[in-house]
């Protein structure tokens, strides 16, 4: 983690958004956001520092709630393209279906900066993307299992996220890329959970039964902690030790999987930090005020926590930070 990050996680929500330094270019410019919805810890997390940030920034923030629908997501952007926005951030919940918003977008003359999640569509439509490397996600949570594990037999259950979603897709392929090669790591079950906690919960009971119990299972690897959470509850429940019996990997860093790993019920996460509008707004007043091209792709970090990282500690640091 950098020194930046350290300060921000240290000191709250405003201290998160401040990793940004923003010029004031953006004073008085309407960016219209159309979130996915609040399926998770984390998009809470990245609804609110988005709006820190832009408040921040002095922008006239238009915020929409898609409640997970695509069809919502467009409505909302051909709102935003009719009420003449200087600029459009867009988190799309699946991957396709873009291309004629984002024409229409760029017909206006209106930049579309794509938060933390990727699209199928050329990307001369888009301005940037701010966004983690989801295959490598995928591929650190698989590597730290199969180091975990060793030689031992290990037969995993995947909880995924979002159909068609680009971390559903990515996540998968990256972890599947690291137990490639260590034919005693098998995926067994591997089904959606939608990156919610109650259906996280359900598919793994699901999952549970369906293994005869589970006690042949041993681990399961969530593409989100929400799912991850909701799995260690139903492990519980089965009369099992999440984090012993049944081995628990997942994605994101929000302060429910630190203290579920303060308790010994989780292993391992990886970090998604809630911070992608800092770099968007950056990105977004250097083209607006200057005519500077970002590259298509600003990447964040994916570190690697465990119960050796002080998880006790990093709850305390990110409860407060909107998760
Ligand atoms: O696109 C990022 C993913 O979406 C997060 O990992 C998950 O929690 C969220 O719902």
């Amino acid at each position: 983690m950098s020194v930046l990050h350290r300060i921000a996680l240290a000191g709250g929500l405003s201290a998160l958004a401040s990793t940004t330094a923003l010029a004031a270019g953006l004073d008085g410019k309407t960016i219209g956001f159309s979130q996915i919805g609040s399926e998770s810890g984390w998009r809470a997390a990245e609804t609110a520092v988005t709006k820190s940030e832009a408040e921040k920034a002095g922008v006239n923030l238009k915020f929409a709630d898609a409640q997970q629908k695509q069809e919502n997501q467009i409505k909302a952007v051909r709102g935003f393209i009719a009420q003449g926005v200087d600029a459009i951030l867009i988190a799309p919940v699946v991957a396709t279906g873009w291309d004629d918003v984002l024409s229409e977008a760029k017909d206006a003359g209106i930049p579309v900066v794509l938060l933390d999640r990727g699209v199928d569509a050329p990307d001369d439509l888009y301005l940037t993307s701010v966004a983690s490397d989801q295959v490598k996600e995928g591929r650190v949570a698989g590597d730290w299992l199969v180091n975990e594990v060793g030689d031992r037999e290990c037969k995993v259950v995947e909880l995924q996220g979002t159909v068609g979603s680009s971390p559903a897709i990515n996540r998968k392929t990256g972890f599947e890329e690291a137990i490639a090669d260590h034919p005693n790591v098998t995926i067994v079950r591997s089904q959606t959970g939608d990156f919610t906690r109650s259906k996280g919960k359900e598919v793994m009971e699901g999952f549970l039964k369906a293994e005869g119990g589970g006690s042949d299972l041993c681990a399961v690897y969530a593409h989100n902690d929400d799912m991850a959470v909701g799995a260690i509850q139903a492990i519980k429940d089965a009369g099992l030790k999440p984090g012993s019996d049944i081995l628990v990997v997942s994605i994101d860093a929000v302060p429910d999987i630190f203290a579920a790993m303060a308790a010994g019920e989780a292993n391992a996460t990886v970090e998604l930090t809630p911070n992608m509008a800092g770099p968007a707004l950056e990105a977004l007043d250097a083209y607006l005020n200057g005519g500077t091209e970002p590259p298509k792709a600003i990447i964040t970090e994916s570190k690697l926590y465990t119960p050796a990282d002080d998880p006790q500690g990093e709850y305390d640091r990110r409860k407060g930070l909107g998760y």
